[in-house]
């Protein structure tokens, strides 16, 4: 059967629904997309007027919808409208890792995914063609199968039927537009070849078609896994042997520098930071590692556990580092947080490192006041569970039980003022181009600056006499020994 495609449905207006479904109106506009979400205020800011109320930031995402929306492209709550008249439905929902249950810790919540599959099969009418677009533990096409074939053989509609494929979604946040204007590859696993014909044609469109890689479906499954697994793992190896740098007077970008040469190991993906976070990460790995456990594969699991493993170790080190090189104390210590964002360009927060920090610092008695230039003091107070100015009261807390530090939110750069400390977590821009020389004037002597994603001007820390910590930099650490 050929399939002639019309209209397109995505199922989640979140990360990746939003700025795909973008892209892809953008590049077809002979095609319609209708973006559903259950989510209305999510629909009410991707309806927006105003482009900087859009529910993400994505470089280059504004133009996109302004080129398309309201053209070919429209973001709604009517689900079964936009799957009525659907041949191709994309499941772009959340997966997160289960919190309660068997697998809880581990496995991935498919709530979502199978909610969405069963709207599927009620609201859709004639062929369609159905696209996990969310990222999923291997054999879970097998249950929108399972929901689907079973619509086909119960419904009224005499003429429903239904293909399922697997595109996952290789995009990275921050980079979200540029990853889908130029993909590495697209990634299509099915077994019905006109399907896959048919969604190919669509990223035909931009994409060479050299690019477009067919596998079957469970192949698909298990290399998006594989790829966020083996991307993490490349970060826990250089974050661990920044803390051998450390020790020794090795430098980490050093050594990043002189293996990324080799083109087998290849020069991306080597900098050391304060610890992946993201929604992804965490969550793929362990989805492998229940996978493994799963087949009674315990040493596979053990490997791939061990790079979360050393993820938390290593955000729990910069804690201590922090601790250790102001005195063994920081209570009532005021330290400037620069970046709440798990990077730079996103507002997303999800598993970012500076959760974590942030969180030990408060209980040790700091006082953190927080700047980020596009995370909002809501979506820090929901991450940390502390209320703003509150010295540590958890949300919802009716008095102090213990006494430890607190934080504050600020919007703008000038916040130097009696600070003790400063720590850097997200990489963003704006950090680079600090007056260390005008901030040092401000704060408590002798005063620090925690350089967590080494992006700061060394020569002007150094210059306007503030102490400087770089993960990974045993170089300094040696000088400051022998001093
Ligand atoms: P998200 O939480 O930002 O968005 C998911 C959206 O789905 C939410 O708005 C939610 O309200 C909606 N939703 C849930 N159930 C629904 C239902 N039954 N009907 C309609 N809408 C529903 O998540 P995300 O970051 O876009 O990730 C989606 C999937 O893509 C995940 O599986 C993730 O692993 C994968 N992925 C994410 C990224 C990323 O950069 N965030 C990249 C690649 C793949
Ligand atoms: C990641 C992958 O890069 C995408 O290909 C994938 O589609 C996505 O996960 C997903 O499945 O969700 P993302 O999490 O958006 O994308 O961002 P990354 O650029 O991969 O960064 C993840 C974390 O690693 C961030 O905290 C970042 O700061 C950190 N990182 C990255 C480093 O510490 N060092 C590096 O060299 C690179």
């Amino acid at each position: 059967m050929n399939f002639s495609i019309k209209k397109i449905c995505c199922i989640g207006a979140g990360y990746v629904g939003g700025p795909t479904m973008t892209m892809m109106a953008s590049k077809c506009p002979n095609l319609i997309f209708n973006v559903v979400d259950i989510n209305e205020e999510r629909i009410k800011l991707w309806n927006h007027k105003d482009l900087s109320k859009l529910p993400i930031f994505e470089p280059g995402l504004r133009e996109l919808i302004t080129k398309t929306r309201g053209k070919n492209l429209f973001f709604s709550t009517n689900i079964k409208k936009a799957i009525s008249t659907a041949d191709i439905v994309f499941i772009s929902v959340n997966t997160p890792t289960k919190i309660r249950g068997l697998g809880a810790g581990k496995s991935s919540d498919l709530k979502w995914v199978e909610a969405s599959a069963r709207e599927v099969a009620r609201y859709s009418e004639g062929h369609t063609i159905v696209v996990e677009k969310s990222t999923l533990p291997v054999r879970t096409a097998e249950v929108i199968q399972n929901i689907l074939y079973s619509a086909e053989t119960n419904s009224k509609k005499e003429d429903i039927s239904f293909s399922v494929l697997s595109n996952p979604e290789f995009l990275a946040e921050g980079t979200a537009i540029k990853d889908l204007e130029t993909p590495d590859r697209v990634l299509i696993g099915g077994e019905n070849e006109m399907a896959m014909l048919a969604l190919s044609e669509i990223y035909e469109v931009w994409v060479p078609k050299d690019k477009i890689l067919f596998t079957n479906i469970w192949s698909s499954e298990l290399a998006k896994l594989t790829s966020n697994a083996f991307l993490a793992q490349r970060i826990s190896s250089i974050n661990s042997i920044s803390a051998i740098c450390e020790v020794t007077g090795a430098d980490v970008r050093e050594v990043s520098r002189a293996i990324g040469r080799d083109s087998r190991i290849g020069s991306k993906f080597l900098d050391s930071g304060p610890g992946f976070g993201g929604s992804c990460f965490k969550k793929d790995i362990l989805n492998l590692v229940y996978l493994a456990e799963y087949f009674g594969l315990n040493e596979v699991a053990n490997f791939w556990e061990g790079v979360v493993n050393i993820n938390n170790w290593h955000q729990r080190r910069i804690t201590e580092v922090v601790i250790k090189k102001l005195y063994g104390t920081i209570s009532e210590k005021k330290i400037v947080v620069l970046g709440f964002a798990f990077k730079a360009n996103t507002n997303d927060t999800r598993e970012s490192a500076a959760i974590k920090i942030c969180k030990d610092l408060i209980n040790e008695g700091a006082n953190l006041v927080i700047n980020d230039p596009k995370v909002s003091a809501e979506q820090i107070e929901n991450d940390l569970q502390i209320e703003e100015n509150s010295s540590g009261k958890m949300k919802g807390e009716a008095s102090i039980k213990n006494k430890t530090g607190q934080w504050s939110f600020s919007r703008d750069l000038n916040i130097f003022n009696d600070a003790h400390a400063v720590l850097v977590l997200t990489e963003w821009e704006e950090y680079k181009h600090i007056k260390w020389d005008l901030a040092v004037k401000e704060m408590v002597k002798p005063c620090w600056v925690f350089d967590a994603r080494s992006i700061v001007d060394i020569e002007m820390v150094k210059k306007a006499g503030i102490k400087l910590w770089r993960l990974g930099d045993g170089s300094e650490e040696e000088k400051m020994t022998n001093f």
